[in-house]
């Protein structure tokens, strides 16, 4: 079976490091909010061009701390793509805020900016932009629109570590970045983590009161907060592979363009990559009106494609409230019938390439 992901290979390609800096850290006993994760968030956020760095226990916190940050009311409504992993809404409502759902592009799967403002009401305070897949959102026409509209701008990076827009790398386009390190993510530590990056230093205080407690001075507690934090084995786990995360966004790309070529000539929708756009390939997505059945025969033949996603948020019954129902987003509704997303790491060779797109050709020839 060749896998959606594999992470044997990558361990053993950098075991020894990665196994001293665990044991540096339960040697050290100290555990929480230690040398690593001051380290790893100012390693971090240099890496990603971006001032303030706070670490978090995963990227669905991240996110919830993020809205937290902005003081809304539960009145106040916060525009979310709705073709996206639940975390990009879920951790809104968590917040206390209302989600309202917007349409996506059709062809990079991120927030349509036209929707976008067809959604924009008096209450709206803020957007959520996900860079799904690793593709960036179409940053230029939402940042404008939220300039225009006095609306925060929330990047979730969760998938898009790497990515860049206009030879600038994501995360720093927003007033807040939200960045998970699950284990499976284009930079990924041996257990949950996330992070939160801001340039603005109130931002930037608020989030780290947020998850600890709310407080600056220990035992006092200006505001509610949380326990949500990034652990120092985690951090140090991270600090190790961050170097290498640039190199292999290189191999996803690799595989993603092997793909596209073996794909030549089917009848299935290849991923697209919009100008001035680095997708770091999170995913290699295709479209066919045959997913389902496609899906069966790659899983029948030791190929283990997976759907990111099935349905839509607006359709899901924990959004039931949002009164968004069936119809009212239909490029969502559309590609959650028609994507499948095939195996992508970056040690995946080119002959298991090769093999999976000789397979789908074989699907195809046989219908
Ligand atoms: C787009 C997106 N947002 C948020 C999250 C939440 O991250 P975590 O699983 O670390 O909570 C994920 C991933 O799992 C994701 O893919």
């Amino acid at each position: 079976m060749i896998p959606i992901i594999e992470l044997r290979t990558q361990y053993a390609q950098i075991q020894e490091e990665l196994e001293a800096a665990a044991l540096r850290v339960l040697r050290s006993t100290h555990y929480i909010l230690g040398p690593e994760v001051q380290a790893f968030e100012k390693e971090f956020a240099q890496w990603n061009g971006v001032q303030y760095a706070v670490g978090v226990g995963n990227g669905t916190d991240a996110l919830q701390l993020a809205v937290r940050a902005l003081e809304l009311s539960p009145e106040d409504e916060v525009i979310v793509p709705s073709f996206t992993f639940v975390a990009s809404a879920g951790a809104v409502a968590l917040a206390g805020s209302k989600v309202v759902f917007a349409d996506v592009d059709p062809r990079t799967f991120t927030l349509d900016p036209a929707s976008l403002r067809q959604h924009i009401t008096p209450k709206t305070k803020a957007v959520v932009v996900v860079h799904l897949y690793g593709h960036p959102a179409a940053m230029e026409e939402i940042q404008a629109i939220c300039r225009e509209h006095k609306l925060f701008l929330i990047e979730d990076c969760a998938q898009s570590t790497g990515a860049t827009y206009r030879q600038q790398t994501v995360g720093g386009l927003g007033d807040l970045s939200c960045y998970s390190f699950f284990p499976t993510k284009n930079l990924g530590g041996a257990g949950d983590g996330g992070m939160v990056l801001t340039n603005n230093p109130q931002l930037f205080e608020k989030v780290q009161m947020l998850r600890g407690h709310g407080s600056k001075t220990r035992y006092y507690h200006d505001i509610l907060g949380t326990n949500s934090r990034l652990d120092e084995l985690q951090a140090a786990v991270l600090r190790v592979k961050l170097p290498h995360v640039a190199h292999w966004n290189e191999l996803r790309r690799r595989n993603a363009q092997l793909y596209t070529q073996a794909l030549e000539g089917l009848p299935v929708v290849t991923p697209y990559e919009a100008p001035h756009c680095g997708h770091v390939y999170h995913q290699y997505t295709i479209l066919t009106p045959h997913r389902d059945e496609l899906f069966e025969y790659l899983r029948a033949h030791e190929v283990g494609p997976m759907i990111y996603y099935p349905v839509s948020l607006h359709l899901q019954k924990t959004f039931a409230a949002s009164s968004q129902g069936e119809g009212s987003l239909p490029v969502c509704e559309e590609i959650q019938k028609k994507v499948l997303s095939l195996p992508m790491f970056p040690e995946l060779t080119p002959e298991q390439i090769a093999s999976i797109a000789h397979k789908i050709r074989e699907f195809f020839a046989q219908r």
